[in-house]
């Protein structure tokens, strides 16, 4: 018998980030009450969000996808598992580079930081007419808000794209977004109506 637990042991043994578990309540939470039924995740790593929010409902079907093969592999790997490979898709392809059909209620980004822009842009003409874009890590690991205690040249670089993500969600002129401090930071953009 599978379980999540064994998933999220073998992510901390292995450095693989995946979302901490207020955040995943959270997000779960709203796919309940919002009865979200078709997602999109760009960042599936091994499968850990995609099956949490496919376990919400029955009738939900996720669309994920990953660029890492290893990750992509135990993702395949512990879908089946969970007997969900007929209602989460996972792709292997750089999301960036790949085209999804169909409307989305939700669209969860969560892969790389530096490219939120892009995804945002290249992924809001999927999103159903109500749905909301969903953003994880906009805190990075509180760090947004203490850029001046970086001394990392990199990670100063990485958390300079999420402010600038953040001023793009602030800015928007299509979506307004709402900015909640559960888990790593998260954002939730909806249409402007
Ligand atoms: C934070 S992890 C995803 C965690 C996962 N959503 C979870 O909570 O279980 C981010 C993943 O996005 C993947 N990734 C980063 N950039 C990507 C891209 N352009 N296309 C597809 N996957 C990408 C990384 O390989 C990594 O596995």
């Amino acid at each position: 018998m599978v379980c999540l637990r064994v998933i999220e042991e073998y992510a901390h043994e292995n450095n693989i980030p995946i979302m901490l578990s207020d955040g995943i309540d959270f997000l779960t939470d709203f796919i309940k009450k919002n009865d979200i039924k078709r997602i999109l995740e760009v960042g599936s790593a091994i499968g850990y969000s995609a099956i949490c929010m496919a376990q919400v409902s029955l009738d939900i079907q996720v669309v994920t996808i990953e660029r890492d093969t290893l990750r992509y592999n135990e993702a395949v790997k512990n879908i089946n598992d969970f007997g969900l490979n007929d209602r989460i898709e996972i792709i292997l392809a750089d999301a960036l580079e790949c085209d999804i059909s169909g409307d989305f209620d939700l669209i969860f980004i969560d892969a790389a930081k530096a490219q939120y822009i892009k995804f945002f842009e290249k992924y809001k003409s999927n999103l159903a007419k109500d749905g909301v874009i969903i953003s994880d890590n906009l805190s990075f690991h509180g760090m947004v808000d203490n850029m001046d205690s970086i001394t990392n040249r990199n990670t100063r670089q990485l958390v300079g794209k999420i402010v600038k993500y953040i001023d793009f969600l602030k800015n928007n002129l299509e979506f307004d977004t709402e900015f909640i401090s559960i888990g790593d930071g998260i954002g939730i953009s909806r249409r402007k109506s």
